[in-house]
This record gives C-alpha cells, sequence and structure tokens, in this order.
C-alpha cells in the first residue's frame, strides 16, 4: 500500500508582504510533523556569507557569486527537504527558487538574464504549492524597511515584473495561486491561504516534481 508524502507549500512574494508571518500560521495550523523553512537560511556557512552581503553594504562580491550563493543555499536543503516530505511531513518555504530567480534578474546586469539565473536551480524539487503574495499598496511604511539591500521601491518593481516573466516561463497554472492581501488583516490572509492549502490534493510518496 502506497502512502501519501508530505505536501511541500511555498508562500513567495516581494519584501514584506508578510510572508513570514503566514508561514508561521500556516505551521500552527498544519499542527505536528510540519517543517518550516526560510529561504536564505541564514544558519549555515553560505547562509552567513549571504546575510553579510545583505547587511553590509560595504560587503563586496560580484553579483553572480551572490547568485550562486542563494541557489546553493537551496541546493545544501535539497535532500533535507525530500526526506520529510517521504516521512510523511509537510514542508512549508518562506522563498525559494522564484525568489531566487527574480531578486537576481532585477538587477539587469549583462548576461544574467531570466534563464541564466534559472538554470543552476534546475533540479531542484518544486512545491505542490506555490502562493505569492501581493499588496498593491505601497509597503515602505513597514518598520525596518530599507535597511538590507534590495528594500528599495523602485528595485521592488522590478523585481516584481521578473517575478511574473518566470510565472509564464514555468507554467506555472497549475500550481501557482496570486494571493492579494491589499487591505487584509493577517487572519484574514491567513484564511484565505488555509482554503487554498486544503484544495490541494494529495501526492504519492513516490512522486516529486521537478524544476525542469
Ligand atoms: P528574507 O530573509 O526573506 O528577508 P525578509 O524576511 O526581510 O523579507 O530575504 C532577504 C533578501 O534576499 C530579500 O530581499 C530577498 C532576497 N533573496 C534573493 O535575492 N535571492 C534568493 O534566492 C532569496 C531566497 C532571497
Ligand atoms: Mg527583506
Amino acid at each position: 500500500m502506497s502512502k501519501n508524502r508530505g505536501k511541500l507549500i511555498l508562500i513567495e512574494g516581494l519584501d514584506r508582504t508578510g510572508k513570514s508571518t503566514q508561514c508561521e500560521l500556516l505551521r500552527q495550523q498544519f499542527g505536528e510533523s510540519t517543517t518550516l523553512l526560510k529561504f536564505p537560511d541564514r544558519s549555515t556557512a553560505i547562509g552567513q556569507q549571504i546575510n553579510q552581503y545583505l547587511t553590509d553594504p560595504s560587503y563586496k562580491l560580484p553579483d553572480q557569486a551572490v547568485h550562486l550563493l542563494f541557489s546553493a543555499n537551496r541546493w545544501e536543503r535539497n535532500d533535507y527537504i525530500r526526506n520529510k516530505l517521504l516521512m510523511g511531513d509537510n514542508v512549508i518555504m518562506d522563498r525559494y527558487v522564484y525568489s531566487g530567480v527574480a531578486y537576481s534578474a532585477a538587477k539587469g546586469i549583462e548576461g544574467m538574464d531570466l534563464e541564466w539565473c534559472y538554470s543552476c536551480d534546475r533540479g531542484l524539487v518544486r512545491p505542490d504549492l506555490t502562493l505569492f503574495l501581493v499588496n498593491h499598496e505601497s509597503n515602505d511604511t513597514r518598520e525596518g524597511f530599507g535597511e538590507e539591500r534590495y528594500e528599495n521601491n523602485s528595485f521592488q518593481e522590478k523585481v516584481r515584473e521578473q517575478f511574473y516573466k518566470l510565472f509564464e516561463k514555468l507554467d506555472s497554472q497549475n500550481d501557482l495561486v496570486i494571493v492579494d492581501v491589499t487591505g487584509c488583516t493577517i487572519d484574514q490572509v491567513s484564511k484565505k491561504i488555509w482554503t487554498i492549502v486544503q484544495d490541494t490534493k494529495q501526492i504519492p510518496s513516490t512522486t516529486f516534481k521537478l524544476f525542469e
């Protein structure tokens, strides 16, 4: 008798759209046997280098190298994620491949187009469901916004464009839901998300989708 594996749910969005709060609430709703992972995972050696890049404006590293670090930071967790799912755990991710590609491609650096940025993530396990949180109100009023690299509104606009290009490229109709959180309370967003998550079908334990 084949068992179902856990569900892999990804919450994506621009900076300060409430991803982390919603990931935590979703984890609580799933209850036991749920793993929450945040990318970048700043706890690893690679993650610490990423953290330094994000928080220290004087830290110099070529954009290509930064991009590869973010991707490597996902690869170092890939087996862990697959194993958790096979054990029957649900896995929730706070950012993943889509952020990885969109933020790097948004820099507009020659040779670092969407395809180049995506290529090193090919083969990573693909979520069963991706929720993309969108807030149409300006997001620069949140406390702490602007402290890290990438946290300014003109750059965020470019990132948004790249997210949508990537959704098209990856033919995301079947596993992507865009969640409009404009004007919603935390509780309202959480209810929307839970409804969508419950509709995601069970997956046989031997089946994984990959980013191709
Ligand atoms: P994050 O820790 O999610 O920041 P916050 O919780 O403040 O939103 O992400 C840090 C930044 O890193 C964020 O601006 C998005 C960016 N990022 C990339 O550029 N590439 C990536 O692969 C990932 C996962 C994030
Ligand atoms: Mg941020």
